[in-house]
């Protein structure tokens, strides 16, 4: 399959913005072309320059630990920015459409709808997984993207490997496989398939188990083709150099996040022992995220009573296949015996 064929012919002519730094290679000791302040900033670093538009010591950084190259790698203010520019660049509003498996992460949806772009919904199966059938009977020329969240929020549960193989392998448009909890999962990441796949894209995030929530950052890694669209329409400085810079030392504490992985998945496993103990819960599903999806007797009730302790978690119960769920996030040890003494103490 041709990339180029699903490129919107807006963005196939676009002249992209072209910064001062996309202009000048090379060394240069007085830069007086980008109207920033030469006498410096208030902080200590560099930041009266403009960011570098391409992140390219971050990217070589992330290809080191992820073992994907620079040009298969695009970086976002968060993955809900490559979300918004998947649409952007492969959605023509009020024509192409876009299929989602619901119940999943919610920002698909907005996104299509920012974008004017007709939103597909094909349920998952009571299992949570594909429904194979409906989705094949959905699709038609115009759909563009097919968003498979795995392991999918708020259900926690990875997707079968086969089933999104299947669809790389018949579907004519792009298969954006979001593993912003890949971390978490027993299932391995759909990285080894790039080479195989032009039409997969894979989100990760540096929200989730590297704890950069706050910093905005993720990742889109794909075909060569897709990331120069990506690239060429992203507002120029999309990653501030703060993010750059504190992504970049975050790089080198793996070990550090491979701790928290492993105590998560730990405290996933405590957690859902003991809630399906109580009375109150009646059903715990399996979790391969740091969340855990819960069924219980009255949701709304117990939500208000955590509230009252202090506690939030996510009120799922209106969504379809999640009736009388709650979604809880794994804390720590003692946000969550906390969690369970609070819940203990409800009948
Ligand atoms: C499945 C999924 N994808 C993406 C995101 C957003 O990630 P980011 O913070 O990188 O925008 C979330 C956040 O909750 C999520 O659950």
């Amino acid at each position: 399959m041709d990339i180029n064929d699903l490129v919107r012919e807006n963005i196939k002519n676009l002249k992209p913005y072209s910064t001062a730094r996309d202009e000048f290679k090379g060394q240069a000791s007085v830069f007086l072309d980008a109207n920033e302040n030469s006498y410096g900033s208030p902080l200590p670093a560099n930041y009266n320059r403009y960011p570098d538009p391409l992140q390219l010591d971050l990217k070589d950084a992330i290809s080191k630990i992820k073992g994907v190259p620079i040009e298969n790698t695009f970086l976002g203010n968060g993955s809900d920015e490559a979300i918004d520019l998947l649409f952007r660049a492969f959605c023509n509003p009020g024509k192409d459409n876009v299929i989602v498996l619901p119940p999943t992460y919610g920002m698909y949806e907005v996104s299509a709808n920012i974008n004017d772009v007709e939103i597909r919904k094909v349920s998952l199966l009571p299992n949570f997984q594909l429904d194979m059938e409906k989705i094949a009977e959905t699709i038609d020329q115009n759909t563009k993207l097919i968003f498979i969240c795995s392991p999918n929020n708020p259900t926690g549960n990875s997707i079968n490997r086969e089933d999104i193989e299947t669809i790389l392998t018949n579907f004519k448009g792009l298969v954006v496989v979001d593993e912003a909890y890949i971390n978490y999962a027993r299932q391995k990441t759909f990285i080894q398939e790039l080479t195989e796949y032009a039409n997969l894209v894979i989100l990760q995030t540096f929200s989730k188990a590297w704890g950069l929530a706050a910093l905005r950052l993720g990742m889109a890694f794909s075909s060569r083709k897709v990331i120069d669209i990506l690239n060429k329409i992203k507002p120029p400085y999309n990653i501030n150099q703060a993010t750059q810079d504190l992504a970049f030392e975050a790089l080198k504490n793996i070990s550090q996040v491979n701790d928290w992985i492993k105590e998560s998945v730990a405290e996933r496993q405590r957690l859902s022992d003991a809630l399906i103990d109580l009375k109150i819960v009646t059903k715990v599903y399996p979790s391969d995220a740091n969340f855990i999806l819960v069924e219980v007797t009255n949701a709304l009730q117990i939500y208000d009573t955590l509230v009252n302790q202090g506690i939030i978690v996510r009120d799922r119960s209106k969504v379809t296949l999640c009736e009388g769920c709650l979604r809880i996030t794994v804390g720590t040890k003692e946000e969550n015996d906390y969690l369970l003494n609070v819940l203990k103490n409800i009948s």
